[in-house]
């Protein structure tokens, strides 16, 4: 039977018991006691913090996420399991007017699951009972154990606003040789199907409190995050400054509900649309029937140079592959946005574990 012990989190004196086979993140998270994290997985070291007093076994912490030297004294929550009691030092930074929801276990059937864009799917998932969420949060999913392996936990974010608490939308691109998403999702998973899922996680979510201008930056499926904050925005009416969407693909066939934004666009004054392409060309786009004048061309990041000489006092939501957020964060901050002004939230993968792909602003 598992042991437990304390954890002790400074600075805000807060109890909780953790299994000695349970990450101490996910007590936490549980508990209701937030602490910083993202990917969950020992890649991005979000979750660092100062190990004050007590053993821990680091798990399956990245060796560039959490080096040898710091082993003694820092460990990543997200991974590492209490050996004894623990007493932590987090530097919690939550924003005041944002409540965060304490992580809780549900049973998600599948209630469709259509191709959207090239290796793309939409899945639409209804819970079990209601869940609570911050509009750019995520849930872990439990992919089943099977022919490539034993059960494992996969992140997808959900696309869909909190008023939707219950039917839940998601948007999976196809990793290949991903156990997650070749192993499971574009292979086995049918509509019906039920499993088990926990949330929500993550801190990339809209900062309703604020009227700043917001530049969403999305490659791939990182819109489904930006999705659910710009309905929130829009549609609840919890957003009041200007929001902008650039997303990125390499040709339209990468590009999906550019039909949907660009009615969001329509209805709403304070939204633009600004769909990009990298690989293909206006004429090429011309030529297939489409208007050219509808998109950017070149990198997203290009475009959104082009776009704006300044961005000062805009603040900024990217996410998707690693090294696009990695590429606008850049942009955007000579564009003269600070660090502290841009939210971010990078889709690592397993191998970019392995490869030691980490975040720009990685914490030490
Ligand atoms: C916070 C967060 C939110 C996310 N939200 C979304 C989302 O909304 N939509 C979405 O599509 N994705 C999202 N992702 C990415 C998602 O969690 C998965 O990483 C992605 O779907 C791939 O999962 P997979 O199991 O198919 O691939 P994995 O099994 O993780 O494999 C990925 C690649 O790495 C290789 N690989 C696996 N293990 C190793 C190893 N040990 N050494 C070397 N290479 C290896 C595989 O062959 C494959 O090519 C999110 C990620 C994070 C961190
Ligand atoms: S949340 Fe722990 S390393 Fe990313």
């Amino acid at each position: 039977m598992a042991e437990s012990f304390v954890i002790t989190v400074e600075p805000l004196g807060r109890q909780v018991v953790c299994r000695d086979d349970q990450p101490i993140l996910d007590a936490c998270l549980r508990a209701g006691v937030w602490l910083p994290h993202s990917c969950t997985h020992g890649t991005c070291a979000t979750c660092k913090v100062d190990r004050v007093d007590g053993d821990v076994d680091h798990g399956e912490a990245s060796s560039f996420a959490l080096m040898d030297f710091e082993r003694e004294e820092k460990m990543l929550t997200c991974c590492a399991r209490p050996r004894s009691d623990v007493t932590l030092e987090a530097d919690i930074d939550i924003d005041e007017d944002i409540e965060m929801f304490p992580v809780e276990d549900y049973v998600a059937t599948l209630v469709s699951k259509d191709a959207i864009a090239k290796d793309t799917v939409r899945l639409v998932l209804e819970l079990d009972r209601d869940m609570s969420f911050n509009a750019g949060q995520y849930l872990k999913f439990t992919v089943p154990a099977g022919d490539s392996g034993d059960a494992v936990d996969r992140t997808w974010s959900i696309a869909s606003p909190p008023t939707q608490p219950r039917t839940l939308e998601f948007h999976v691109r196809l990793v290949p040789g991903g156990r997650g998403t070749d192993g499971w999702v574009f292979k086995d998973l049918g509509v019906g199907d039920q499993f088990p899922v926990s949330g929500p996680y993550g801190r990339f979510v809209l900062h309703t409190g604020q009227d700043n201008h917001t530049i969403m930056v999305a490659g791939g499926t990182g819109l489904a995050p930006i999705k659910a904050m710009l309905r929130h925005g829009l549609e609840n009416e919890m957003y009041e400054g200007e929001m902008t969407l650039y997303q990125g693909g390499r040709s339209r066939e990468w590009l999906y509900d550019v039909d949907y934004f660009r009615s969001l666009a329509e209805e709403y004054d304070q939204f633009t649309y600004r769909p990009c392409l990298s690989e293909e060309t206006a004429e090429e786009v011309a030529a297939a029937g489409d208007d050219p004048a509808a998109y950017g061309f070149g990198m997203v990041t290009d475009v959104i140079a082009a776009d704006h000489a300044s961005l000062s006092g805009c603040k900024g939501y990217l996410c998707g592959p690693p090294l696009m957020v990695e590429a606008a964060l850049k942009t955007l901050m000579s564009k003269r946005l600070f660090p502290r002004d841009i939210y971010r939230e990078e889709f690592f993968n397993e191998g970019d574990k392995a490869a030691g792909v980490n975040s720009p602003l990685i914490k030490r």
